[in-house]
């Protein structure tokens, strides 16, 4: 088996691609990669930094300053944010509420994308985001796009949110920022949310989680005997 494949999942916000993702990084061996994090964390410092998007120069110098790594703890994805680790601060209303807009930048995109395209060089990887099949790894061989309810989507998200502590946000707040985010990801100018021609479309609405793994799993095995 080569060393370098790339399984991409992208998909709208809160269908469980990074569920499915880390799912099939523990199973295969493969180091599991949450793009979205990146995103978010890049979101966290702009607006600790108090970071005005629309300055170009001030948005290109900031990435400057950002160092971003991932550890990974029982496939569980941490990420920090110049050594900090921030991979619960980076889910908080806050930052979702502001991320589409600094996910929409096009230098923040092109940094970003550096970025995953290196860690793709010379490792398996599973990559979850939202360009991962079409714009940061168009040739990979395997690729999902994920879509659920977005009712049901809500609901998951808003668990989550509470799992962790988090009473301060309702689920209609949830369901709002999720369309919001749906809109912005599939029309922005910078490599929108699309569905790539050749990703297998996996809407888990009904199915649970070990569902999907062994769905996603049929189609990985004939790509691991080469
Ligand atoms: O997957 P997530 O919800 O944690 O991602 C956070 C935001 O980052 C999401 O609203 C869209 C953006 N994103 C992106 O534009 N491209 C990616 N590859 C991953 C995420």
């Amino acid at each position: 088996m080569k060393n370098n494949l790339v399984i991409a999942i992208d998909g709208y916000s809160s269908c469980g691609k990074s569920t499915l993702a880390k799912a099939l990084a523990k199973k295969l061996g493969f180091i599991y990669v949450d793009s979205g994090a990146m995103y978010r964390a890049v979101t966290l410092y702009f607006l600790r930094n108090n970071i005005n998007i629309s300055n170009d120069e001030q948005v290109a110098d900031a990435l400057k300053h950002i160092e971003l790594n991932f550890h990974s703890r029982d496939y569980e994805s941490h990420i920090t944010l110049n050594g900090e680790e921030v991979s619960d601060e980076i889910r908080l209303m806050h930052v979702s509420e502001n991320v589409s807009e600094v996910s929409a930048h096009k230098i923040v995109r092109h940094e970003m994308v550096k970025q995953q395209q290196r860690m793709g060089k010379s490792k398996n990887i599973v990559m979850d985001g939202r360009d991962i099949g079409t714009t940061v790894f168009p040739e990979a061989p395997l690729k999902f796009f994920m879509t659920a309810d977005p009712k049901i989507r809500a609901e998951r998200r808003f668990k989550e949110l509470e799992h962790k502590g988090n009473n301060s946000t309702t689920l209609e707040e949830v369901f709002e920022n999720l369309a919001h985010r749906d809109y912005a990801d599939t029309t922005r100018k910078e490599s929108p949310l699309v569905r790539a021609d050749d990703a297998i479309i996996l809407d888990n609405t009904d199915l649970t989680q070990d569902e999907q793994l062994a769905f996603a799993l049929e189609r990985v095995e004939p790509l691991l005997n080469f």
